[in-house]
């Protein structure tokens, strides 16, 4: 059970069972699409269910900034007035993206194409992320972009402006780079044609044309036409399947877990890690309970005996951010796991990569680190240790999860990092766990 210290160090020790219904976030990758879009849309929309976690808390207050009217009416819905782009007006401070990576790239496709000067930063992780993958194209379309490194680090200043439509190569799969690009090629001149390496999730696109905007698409190449400005859009964010991913390892990996988790999303583009788990022998039981672009399901997770998998090329980027988790669930599977050509994972809120060895080997796991991704061999049982989160939510909630096995308490450091994605993550693993089977 969770016991939260003021040195924001997290306890946890097995307990007996895992059961109930898990409260969800809403989708992130979502909520901050239906922010940031109905945001430069013209006209009212509601959004419900939203995942309103530190990175999302983000998105609003930087859009704010810039002369958006957004606003919070409960812990999980937003109302957004929109008046398109000419709505928004220069900050008068550096816009602060946190510790979000998807608000700066997103912002940065968003300012390119709006006539002011601003300045953008984050938190020591994300001034060392790439950026140069936004800039750069960001640049050929007429952006004047300057920062640390010739604009691959943040802070940014950007002077946005008049852009042109442009052909480009997409040097890695990346939907936040890709989300980028539209943003812009919404507000340029003429068209944007780029064409992806691998597809990714793909939540830009369904929204903007349900939004109206056009985007053709022909395989893995985008175009769009600017300027078009989108029409604002109720939404209803389904459940986020990455923070559903951690319930569902738990409860394959616990030994006597039952736990439902209700309107998950599971956009094709995004479910991959049901398609892993299932694969290794999960029991997760997916009843669909929406049908919309974004569908949902309830699933159901239970105590499963697990078996290795291998995971490599147009997978990855579908499970990127629940590999940690994945690897986790594979210290209990029979056999070996083989995670090959997830180097994307060297530049996420941390070196996930080397953070996943470092941690669960530190909890007993038989890991190898390969330059772009792992290899477990498993049944390996947990003993509990003192482990750290690298300053990544997901890390820190996966290493909570290792902690209902592990055998003793296991001391999670830099814990509250998880409301960076889920604010109810802690509090959900005590009022799940039982002390009496
Ligand atoms: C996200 C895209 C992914 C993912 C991130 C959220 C998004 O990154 O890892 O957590 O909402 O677009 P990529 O840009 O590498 O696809």
């Amino acid at each position: 059970m969770a016991v939260a210290t003021p040195r924001d160090v997290t306890e946890i020790s097995p307990v007996a069972a895992l059961q109930g219904e898990v409260r969800i976030p809403g989708d992130k990758s979502i909520t901050h699409r239906a922010i940031l879009l109905n945001a430069l849309a013209t006209g009212e929309a509601r959004i419900r269910q939203s995942g309103l976690g530190d990175d999302c808390r983000a998105t609003i207050d930087c859009l704010n900034s810039l002369g958006a009217d957004i606003e919070t009416i409960s812990d999980t819905d937003l109302v957004i007035r929109g008046s398109g782009p000419q709505g928004f007006g220069e900050p008068s401070d550096v816009l602060d993206c946190g510790n979000s990576g998807t608000t700066m790239r997103f912002l940065i496709g968003l300012l390119a194409g709006l006539g002011v000067y601003s300045v953008i930063s984050g938190d020591s992780s994300l001034r060392e992320r790439p950026m140069g993958r936004v800039v750069h194209p960001l640049r050929l379309m007429g952006a004047r972009i300057s920062g640390r490194d010739d604009g691959e680090h943040a802070p940014l200043s950007i002077l946005g402006g008049a852009l042109c439509g442009i052909e480009y190569e997409m040097p890695v799969a990346s939907a936040q780079v890709k989300s980028a690009l539209l943003i812009a090629g919404s507000l340029a001149s003429g068209t944007t044609t780029f064409r992806q390496p691998a597809p990714s999730r793909d939540h830009t696109e369904l929204m903007l044309r349900s939004q109206g905007v056009e985007i053709r698409e022909d395989g893995l190449t985008l175009s769009i036409a600017g300027p078009q400005t989108a029409t604002a859009v109720d939404v209803v964010v389904p459940g986020n399947i990455s923070s559903a991913a951690f319930w569902l390892v738990a409860g394959a990996i616990h030994p006597s877990a039952d736990l439902l988790l209700r309107g998950v999303g599971v956009n094709p583009s995004r479910s991959g890690v049901l398609d892993v788990l299932r694969r290794m022998g999960a029991h997760i039981d997916v009843r669909m309970s929406g049908s919309g672009a974004e569908p949902t399901a309830d699933l159901r997770a239970r105590s499963s005996s697990l078996r290795g998998t291998r995971i490599e090329g147009d997978e990855i980027p579908n499970v990127q951010d629940e590999i940690p988790l994945i690897a986790l669930a594979a210290t209990q599977a029979r056999g070996v796991t083989e995670i090959r050509g997830a180097g994307e994972l060297r530049v996420k809120e941390t070196d996930r990569i080397a953070a996943t060895r470092q941690e669960l080997t530190r909890l007993g796991a038989l890991i190898e680190e390969l330059p772009d991704g792992l290899i477990i061999e498993g049944p390996t049982p947990l003993k509990a240790a003192d482990v750290d989160s690298h300053g990544d939510h997901r890390m820190a909630m996966c290493l909570g999860v290792a902690g209902l096995i592990a055998e003793g308490t296991t001391v999670v450091h830099d814990a509250s990092c998880a409301a960076v994605s889920d604010p109810w993550f802690w509090s959900e693993i005590a009022r799940l766990s039982k002390q009496n089977a």
